[in-house]
């Protein structure tokens, strides 16, 4: 096939004039201010962008490093700036969220007409006993409420902790516990493919358990009949239809430092980590990453098409995009439904002019063809965005020129959980090459570095590792420092780098190229998943006596990676087709059904360590018919 415009070889220089129009045209410049001089670079960009009840004595403070502070003894609240203060402005009057419903429901929120529901609702949960470093769990489909819910409980200064409403039970309860809820906000199911989530069934199964939570708020969303415990649970309608529910609630004043939220997030061992932000830091970075990135103008309707139960929906459907004012879109279920063209017609119905998703769901609606968006005028777009995994060339090319119509650039934005915002990613005026993530973010000092912490040649795999502070890191892992220090400074602590888990190679030109996870972290359609939970999940089942299980490539080319699952039987179990089938569902069940392997392998044995460690690479090798590599660890 023919080069696409503006392509020289396997090269896309942007146009002429979507340089000069972007907020940033000289990325080297810029990068190079950062660089010189990182926490003045930083001060003067919050000192212009935002509103600050008292301004921070120092910018940087890494006297406790990896313990870092960002604008130490400021006092802000990301409200103030997300909400507050467009309060004051025409901003009021303009569309903060336009919502569209799988069945075709629609709603549009201004500013003001947001923060008033977000007011209500922050004085409910006062009125609750919620208080300043409170934890809520959030578990809800992807509706207004959901936003709402959070924004709320960042004005009153509660931790909230969403919990994708794809997860199960037990992910639910584990999530509840570890963070010690007092209340779970839900409702009574989502809308997904026509039929419903029974998301408050999955809750009170959960809540049953649960040592912590006293109350439960229900959203109605599907308006089916579910069971609603007196003097636990109540109607999110009922009480913002109290007297409490005031609608100008008082922002919380804030410390900077001060936590916003939690995010759950697997790792390398044991259970899921919850991700610590906070209000300053994570505000400058968060909005300054997607002003920059996708060029964020007055005029725009941005749609971030994750889900705002994980971090991509934190940063760039809830807080950034309200921080600077802009109108996004928001769309409740499954791009396919009832067609595979749903998405293509929001994007023409809405004029949708930026549009940010995964490589995953490129490569799902790939598969349907061109005809699908050929019916719809896309003409629209200006900017594509890509997030979660690497994406491989020929779906870039087709994003590129079906969706974009040749027309519009892709940002390719590398970043994690903990990095709370876009870390390895071009702007609009970087020359881009299908599948590199490109350079860093102005002022991120990326590399790729062998064991001793060396850079490696060019191309060769190495470490990817970030070699300074940036405003919207984690601060730490929710009651957990030590494993903080252990799981991400630890492996290059005479350097003081920061280790996010990927392995990478960089080009002649610095380019970076992110490979994957070194650690026993499997994507799943972008989706972030542990080994460990997944086994625990299967080992919860009373045939499975130990479980190992490993990430492949997808032969499909959809997801990414599947989930291949290795079983020892406990005694008077039998392998057969139904019990792999069983203990498929029973993941699911328990998990929820991102999380269900693909494959179910009874075995006799797995290769462990010495020490009774699993070396799942091991079985990955046998599986992808690769080396083994080093086996002076095996036991036998
Ligand atoms: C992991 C983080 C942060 C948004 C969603 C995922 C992988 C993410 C890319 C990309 C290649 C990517 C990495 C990373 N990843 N974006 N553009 N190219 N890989 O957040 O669930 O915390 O997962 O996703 O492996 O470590 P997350």
């Amino acid at each position: 096939m023919a080069d696409d415009k503006n392509m020289v070889g396997d090269v896309y220089f942007p146009a002429p004039e979507v340089v000069s129009a972007a907020h940033i045209s000289d990325y080297d410049k810029v990068h190079q201010a950062a660089t010189e001089d990182l926490a003045g670079f930083w001060g003067k960009i919050a000192a212009e962008n935002y509103e600050w009840y008292k301004p921070w004595e120092t910018v940087l403070d890494d006297s406790n490093a990896p313990f870092y502070k960002w604008f130490v003894n400021a006092k802000v609240n990301i409200i103030h700036n997300a909400l507050d203060r467009h309060m004051r402005t025409d901003t009021r009057n303009k569309a903060a969220l336009i919502f569209e419903g799988e069945k075709g429901d629609t709603r549009v929120y201004t500013y003001q007409q947001l923060n008033h529901e977000v007011c209500k609702f922050a004085s409910v949960l006062r009125s609750m006993g919620i208080d300043k470093g409170d934890r809520v769990t959030i578990y809800m489909g992807r509706i207004p409420e959901l936003m709402i819910a959070m924004l709320a409980c960042a004005k009153i200064g509660a931790m909230h902790s969403v919990v994708y409403g794809g997860f199960s039970t037990e992910a639910l309860l584990g999530r509840i516990d570890d963070s010690k809820s007092k209340l779970l906000i839900t409702c009574d199911g989502a809308w997904l493919r026509g039929s419903i989530i029974e998301l408050k069934h999955i809750a009170n199964e959960a809540v049953d358990r649960a040592g912590t939570i006293q109350s439960v708020i229900c959203v109605k969303r599907t308006g089916h009949e579910v069971k609603m415990v007196s003097g636990r649970d109540y109607w999110y309608h009922d009480l913002m239809n109290l007297p409490v529910a005031d609608p100008k609630a008082k922002t919380e004043v804030m410390d900077a430092e001060d936590p916003l939220f939690i995010l759950y997030t697997s790792g390398t061992t044991g259970k899921p980590k919850a991700i610590l932000h906070t209000h300053g830091g994570y505000m400058v970075w968060t909005s300054t990453t997607l002003k920059w990135v996708f060029d964020i103008k007055p005029e725009d309707v941005w749609w971030c098409a994750a889900d705002p139960g994980w971090i991509t929906g934190h940063s760039y459907i809830v807080y950034a995009p309200l921080v600077l004012g802009a109108t996004s879109f928001m769309y409740e279920g499954a791009p396919t439904h009832p067609y595979p063209d749903r998405w293509w017609s929001l994007v023409a119905k809405y004029n949708i002019t930026i549009l940010y998703t995964a490589p995953t769901a490129i490569r799902g609606l790939m598969r349907f063809g061109r005809s699908w968006p050929g019916k719809h005028d896309l003409s629209s777009l200006r900017l594509l965005g890509s997030v979660g995994e690497p994406i491989n060339p020929e779906a870039w090319k087709w994003y590129h020129r079906v969706i974009g119509q040749e027309r519009c650039p892709i940002m390719d934005t590398w970043w994690q959980t903990e990095t709370g915002g876009y870390m390895i990613t071009p702007l609009p005026s970087v020359p881009l090459k299908p599948g590199s993530a490109t350079r860093g973010f102005p002022g991120i000092q990326v590399d790729v570095v062998d064991e001793e912490g060396d850079p490696v040649a060019a191309n060769e795999e190495g470490y990817l590792v970030i070699k300074a502070p940036w405003p919207g890191m984690l601060r730490t892992i929710f009651q957990d420092p030590d494993r903080y220090v252990q799981q991400y400074w630890s492996r290059f602590a005479e350097q003081g780098w920061y280790l996010p888990g990927d392995s990478a190679k960089k080009d002649e030109d610095g380019y970076i190229w992110v490979i994957g996870r070194i650690d026993d972290v499997i994507k799943v359609s972008g989706y972030r998943l542990g080994t460990a939970e997944i086994e625990s999940a299967l080992v919860s089942h009373a045939a499975v006596a130990e479980a190992a299980c490993i990430g492949v490539p997808d032969p499909n080319e959809v997801k990414g990676n599947i989930i291949k699952a290795y079983c020892i039987l406990r005694q008077g179990f039998e392998p057969s087709e139904k019990l792999s089938m069983a203990l498929r569902d029973h993941v699911g069940h328990e998990m929820g059904p991102i999380a269900k392997p693909a494959t179910v392998e009874f075995v006799d044995g797995l290769p462990k360590t010495r020490s009774g460690k699993i070396m799942r690479r091991i079985l990955k090798a046998r599986v992808m018919g690769q080396d083994e590599g080093d086996l002076s660890t095996l036991a036998d």
